[in-house]
């Protein structure tokens, strides 16, 4: 982990008050992305039930009623999510800057192309909604498919969101992504993905089941065929599903977790949502299977328990992005605290009448000039360069002799790319590195 990190450079903070505390802010983060990731979850499992029930009415009508009603929640929900996604982002913004940014500009196009990739989505889900009745017969087949193409974008989309949050927890490996497919193999987005996808399918089918099963609602009029107990039962059944596939999904996501951000409050967390969710679940089978007229007795309950897990999770979430920051915000916080002692002291250097830089001059050692080289040379270790003790072997007594390769290097191991010259950095400090070197050389090899 920290030889990751010493790999990708450090930037500092910047350093500007917070309009409130570090934890309130972080409170509000996870419960402002609950919130909106509800919608989200709403949003993105309805588009696919959707789409599932308008084909299979394609052969059973009454299917088609159903597809329709679902879609006329769509356009709701997703206003809903794309309002409240508005405070976590700000609120992670402020929190995690540094790391939020960096996985920004690193996902590059795709992180961009949300945006245009979003309206787009919105557009197609409401010409989705109000052709419903005008494209029929020949032009059912164009309906069906600008669903099924809303469809595909509102499940591309949180992938792209994903791999985002994902990377901005593990800066150790920026420095290998180059763009957002690479950016794919960092962390574990994949099982991520899914475990997204099952649970806005579970929530949908919970949101569903009580939606329509609600007294209130006018299930003779709106969709004939269905009886009031059989679509809470439809409804159930895809929650007890998709809540069972969870179960798979979730273990999943934790074992492919990299091990740096685990903890054993994260395992607490995760067990008390996977208790939980073995009680929703039996209670769901409880309700499906319950005579007609009881059907629904336990729906509140079961939506409580549903909460909880939630909140269980999305705790959890918070608690590994925590700890797989730990060490890079720690680094960020010393480069910080160096470079406010320096900006301190041209500062008070300034006043006292000297001119900026000239009463604060850093001292140069081989050691500091070293982190020129340090990417690819390590003590006695092969990185992308000999170890400093292979080094040592070679120039010992002959300082002069490295000054002069780094200056100009030459070409000799081909199992290594070239060495970039360092003529830039001048005489003085390639004698300072060289020294630092040999030093550090000839200790490892006193050491073996
Ligand atoms: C981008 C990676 C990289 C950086 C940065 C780098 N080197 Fe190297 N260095 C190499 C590689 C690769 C070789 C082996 C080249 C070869 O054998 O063809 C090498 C070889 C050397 C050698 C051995 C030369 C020999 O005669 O075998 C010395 C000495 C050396 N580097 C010094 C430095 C110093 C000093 C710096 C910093 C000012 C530095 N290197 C920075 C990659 C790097």
């Amino acid at each position: 982990m920290i030889l990751a990190l010493m790999q990708t450079p450090v930037p500092r903070d910047i350093d500007l008050p917070l309009p409130v505390g570090d934890f309130e802010l972080k409170l509000l983060l996870v419960v402002l992305f609950l919130v909106h990731i509800f919608f989200v979850n709403l949003m993105v499992g309805g588009s696919l039930l959707s789409v599932f029930f308008e084909i299979l009415g394609l052969s059973a009508g009454r299917y088609d009623k159903l597809a329709k009603k679902i879609t006329e929640t769509i356009t709701v929900n997703k206003s809903l999510a794309v309002v409240l996604g508005v405070g976590p982002l700000l609120c992670i913004n402020l929190v995690y800057t540094l790391h939020f940014y960096s996985a920004n500009s690193l996902t590059g196009y795709a992180w961009i192309s949300i945006v245009p990739l979003v309206a787009l989505a919105f557009l197609l889900a409401y010409i989705h909604k109000y052709t419903w009745e005008i494209w029929t017969g020949t032009k059912k087949q164009l309906h069906v498919l600008v669903g099924v193409f809303s469809g595909l974008l509102f499940l591309f989309v949180p992938f792209i969101f994903l791999s985002n949050a994902n990377l901005m927890l593990f800066p150790g490996e920026w420095h290998k992504v180059t763009g957002f497919f690479s950016s794919l193999r960092v962390g574990n987005v994949f099982p991520r993905y899914f475990h997204f996808l099952s649970a806005s399918l579970a929530l949908t089918g919970l949101f569903l089941a009580g939606w329509f099963g609600r007294k209130r609602y006018p299930v003779e009029k709106y969709l004939p065929g269905f009886p009031r107990a059989e679509l809470r039962r439809l409804f159930y059944r895809i929650a007890f599903y998709l809540t069972l596939a969870q179960l798979a999904f979730g273990p999943l996501l934790l074992f492919t977790l990299p091990f740096e951000g685990l903890s054993r409050e994260l395992f607490l967390l995760i067990l008390l949502g996977i208790l939980i969710a073995v009680a929703v679940l039996l209670a769901l089978r409880w309700e499906i299977r319950s005579p007609d007229e009881k059907i629904g007795r336990l729906y509140i309950g079961i939506c409580f328990l549903f909460s909880l897990i939630v909140l269980a999770m999305g705790t959890g979430r918070h608690v590994y992005r925590e700890v797989s920051l730990a060490e890079h915000k720690k680094l960020v916080e010393e480069a910080s605290i160096d470079f406010r002692a320096l900006e301190t002291a041209t500062r008070l250097s300034i006043e006292a009448g000297y001119g900026a830089g000239e009463a604060v001059t850093v001292e140069l050692t081989g050691e500091r000039v070293f982190l020129n080289c340090a990417a690819c040379h390590a003590v006695d270790r092969v990185l992308a360069g000999p170890s400093l003790e292979e080094i040592y072997f070679l120039y010992d007594g002959d300082p002069k002799g490295i000054a002069d390769w780094a200056r100009a290097p030459g070409r000799k191991r081909t199992e290594f790319a070239p060495m970039p010259a360092f003529a830039h950095l001048g005489d003085e400090k390639l004698r300072l590195v060289a020294d630092y070197i040999l030093e550090k050389g000839g200790e490892a090899a006193l050491n073996q």
